[in-house]
């Protein structure tokens, strides 16, 4: 299971300015209320993603068991939620679980992002999984219509064995086409937000296909929600991760930094920048009140990024939260020979294991942090797994939720987005958004 080190954002007196279990401990009315308040969202069902590590998961697995084995590869179709989750499982498990088919992602309406994908993969070979919960996400949509043309004119007999539909049960237009287009189709299920949604069809299908131990995800996800379900704050990971990095925005410390000191957890860092900005960056309270909160969070790599980032995180303004992710065992690693023992400044590195520098260079940058008075932390964990993944998913997921508790905002949902949104649709020339579009004129001529 991973281990969540706290002692640098808690309890380590090497850091004068560390928060103190005690102040912590001044919070128990509030966590007290943001732990029933959570409970009641669970009970009327608006927070599902709790539920997800019991749901019967029988339809992926047989499906994934009755693919043509001559598919090798999948180009999962969707953004934010509906994407991000899918890259960060495949990309942290690829390596290290020697997973066997291949994953691709699409997240973004960039012409030569679409043709590198197509230039590396053989449309042969390949299925394609939309996934959209709502159905009308103009970057998913788009590509949606480019692929399944292209399978259209290529394989007009089977082209609809080569594309999957995940979406809505019910709603939404994808969800007709799915139901009466003979193709198949996976559910995103109503109550579980987009980006609480990796441990559902979501993430799971691709994760499937590509060799993941899915049942072990979903038990490491169970486990961790158990151990968060601890009434003791200093003893529950995600309450007290959740509400040191409350109690550190107090103090102006408005950047959340998640370096990951391991290339295959880089995107697991991209899935939790997305939960925790789009989550708590939020302008009303829960009240309707102006209060702009929301802590910004920013991915590094470690160790190329202690030669980028770390002069500033040490030196620079002390307005960051660090998180390390630390790998204890890696599968694959090497050691160092010694083909200069005569030199000194390199000798010293021979016969160790590369992960021995990895981590020696981590706790380095730890003590440095230190030094400077910079509170971090570290989630450990002992391999990279699925069990290990899918505990880490949870502790995050219950930890934005109750960190939205205590900023009493909604966390699951997107207002600032919508703008955007509606000013594209209005300049693609969508039906019903004229009075858009005259504002958007107005506005580029000025
Ligand atoms: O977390 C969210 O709700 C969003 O990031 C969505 O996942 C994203 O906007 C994509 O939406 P959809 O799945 O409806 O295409």
């Amino acid at each position: 299971m991973i281990r969540f080190d706290h002692r640098n954002l808690l309890s380590n007196p090497y850091l004068k300015t560390a928060i103190r279990p005690s102040r912590v401990l001044d919070y128990a009315d509030k966590v007290y209320s943001a732990r029933e308040e959570l409970a009641k969202d669970r009970h009327s069902g608006t927070l599902g993603f709790y539920d997800l590590p019991e749901q019967d998961i029988s339809h992926i697995t047989e499906f994934v068991q009755k693919i043509d084995p001559q598919f090798q590869t999948m180009v999962v179709l969707g953004i934010g939620g509906s994407a991000l989750g899918n890259k960060a499982i495949y990309n942290a498990l690829k390596t290290e679980a020697e997973l066997k088919r291949k994953v691709l992602v699409y997240d973004n309406v960039d012409p030569v992002f679409l043709h590198e994908i197509l230039a590396e993969i053989n449309l042969e070979t390949t299925l394609f999984n939309v996934i959209t919960k709502s159905g009308g996400t103009a970057e998913t949509m788009s590509a949606y219509m480019i692929l399944l043309d292209l399978l259209m004119r290529k394989f007009p007999q089977d082209y609809n064995k080569r594309m999957i539909i995940t979406t809505d049960k019910e709603k939404g237009f994808l969800r007709k086409i799915a139901d009466t287009g003979g193709y198949a189709s996976f559910t995103v299920p109503g109550n579980v937000g987009g980006r609480f949604s990796v441990l559902s069809d979501v993430g799971l299908l691709s994760s499937a296909f590509a060799g993941v131990d899915i049942a072990a995800m979903l038990k490491g996800a169970a486990d961790m929600r158990e151990l968060c379900n601890n009434k003791d704050v200093l003893r529950n990971p995600a309450y007290l991760n959740g509400i040191l990095h409350f109690l550190y925005m107090r103090e102006g410390k408005n950047i959340s930094v998640m370096m990951p000191y391991s290339n295959s957890l880089y995107d697991f860092a991209d899935w939790y920048r997305q939960l925790w900005a789009e989550s708590l960056g939020k302008r009303f309270d829960l009240k309707g009140r102006e209060i702009f909160v929301g802590q910004t969070p920013v991915k590094a790599l470690g160790t190329t990024d202690q030669h980028s980032q770390i002069q500033l995180y040490t030196e620079g303004p002390n307005d960051k939260v660090l998180t390390f992710l630390t790998v204890e065992r890696f599968h694959h690693d090497y050691i160092i020979p010694d083909l200069h023992p005569e030199l000194e400044d390199i000798s010293y590195l021979a016969g160790k294991k590369l992960s021995e520098l990895l981590n020696a260079e981590r706790l380095g940058t730890e003590i440095a942090l230190c030094k400077a008075e910079r509170p971090n932390c570290n989630l450990i964990f002992p391999e990279l797994n699925a069990y290990n993944l899918g505990a880490a998913i949870m502790m995050y997921e219950i930890q934005t939720v109750f960190t939205g508790k205590l900023l009493n905002i909604n966390p699951l949902d997107q207002p600032g987005v919508e703008t955007g949104k509606i000013a594209t649709f209005a300049l693609m020339g969508k039906k019903g958004y004229d009075k858009e579009r005259e504002e958007i004129s107005r506005f580029n001529k000025q």
